[in-house]
């Protein structure tokens, strides 16, 4: 069993008392959590997944699948910069997959993988609402249209520097 307050502040944990008082249903506020820890501890790590489960309810491997299954919940700490490259229709046909494999040869690494030096993550996402500008790539907050393969390295060089 995880006390809260092995990985918690004592406000942290009120606010996730809070945030499962917007429920009928305790297990409802599973995905809630997550986004709240994943903003507080960067990701949800083993400790908080047990700790969620038992405090909705759920069994382990409920909360497991759920940290699992979408895109943007990471179970291992990301990297610094987070890269989202959309897989939708609009950016499919012009050229995400090619700047999927410039992406993943230039970082070394799949898609759900750290860069070795931690800079980067790489996810997959669908629409991000750019599609006039497909192929889209966002990283971080920032918006890159009309990517092209060639145009990736400049891309991460430009966020190498950042903080
Ligand atoms: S399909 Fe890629 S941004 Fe909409």
């Amino acid at each position: 069993m995880i006390r809260s307050a092995e990985i918690f502040s004592s406000q942290e944990h009120r606010d996730m008392e809070a945030i499962v008082a917007r429920y009928d249903s305790p297990a409802s506020a599973i995905l809630p959590l997550f986004h709240y820890i994943q903003k507080i501890q960067g990701y949800l790590s083993e400790d908080a997944l047990t700790f969620v489960a038992e405090f909705v309810g759920v069994p382990h491997v409920r909360a497991f699948e759920v940290a699992t299954y979408y895109t943007m919940l990471f179970t291992d700490p990301p990297g610094r910069h987070l890269i989202q490259l959309c897989r939708n229709l609009s950016c499919h046909v012009n050229g995400a997959e090619d700047i999927l494999e410039k992406l993943k040869e230039e970082l070394g690494i799949q898609v759900g993988g750290t860069s070795g030096d931690g800079l980067f993550t790489l996810v997959e996402v669908e629409c991000i609402g750019a599609c006039d500008l497909a192929p889209a790539v966002m990283v971080d907050g920032d918006l890159h249209g009309r990517v092209s393969a060639d145009a990736v390295r400049g891309i991460l060089d430009s966020y190498r520097g950042k903080a």
